[in-house]
């Protein structure tokens, strides 16, 4: 596993919304907005499954996922990767189901997507584009 910090960590406690990347085990892509996402840890990410479709049957045949942030001031740009379990029920489930709710009751907060980062690369345009970081 590797851990955010300094200004990758930084930069994605401050991002609103991200896109998750997911494969089926065919290999189809799918990519989806989340919003509902934090850092659980310097090396874990949670996100919120509240309405997914086709990511939370790729999650289940594939555990295996991107996401994506950026500045849209500096452009600087990060691309995450990690392998994800998903859980219904439990104290992690119940702590950010909780957080979901606080927010507004009408999040279904479906399940917990707990995502272990791997691998960071830089997405920042220009001569540093796709060189591993972490
Ligand atoms: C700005 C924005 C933020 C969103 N955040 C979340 C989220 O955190 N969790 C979630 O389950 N759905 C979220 N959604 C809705 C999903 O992106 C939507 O349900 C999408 O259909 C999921 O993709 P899928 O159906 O291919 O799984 C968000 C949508 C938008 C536009």
């Amino acid at each position: 596993m590797v851990a955010l910090s300094g200004e990758i960590k930084e930069l994605f406690n401050r991002t609103k919304v991200m896109p998750l990347a997911t494969a089926s085990k065919s290999g189809v892509p799918n990519v989806a907005p989340v919003a509902s996402m934090r850092l659980a840890a310097d090396d874990t990410i949670w996100i919120m499954d509240n309405y997914m479709q086709k990511t939370l049957k790729n999650l289940q045949e594939n555990p295996v996922a991107a996401l994506s942030f950026h500045d849209p001031e500096t452009k600087r740009c990060f691309q995450v990767k990690g392998s994800t379990e998903i859980r219904t029920s439990g104290p992690d489930y119940e702590k950010f189901r909780d957080w979901m709710r606080s927010k507004s009751d009408k999040y279904p907060a479906k399940s917990l997507i707990i995502m272990k980062i791997t691998d960071v690369f830089e997405c920042t345009p220009g001569k540093d584009a796709g060189k591993k970081v972490l």
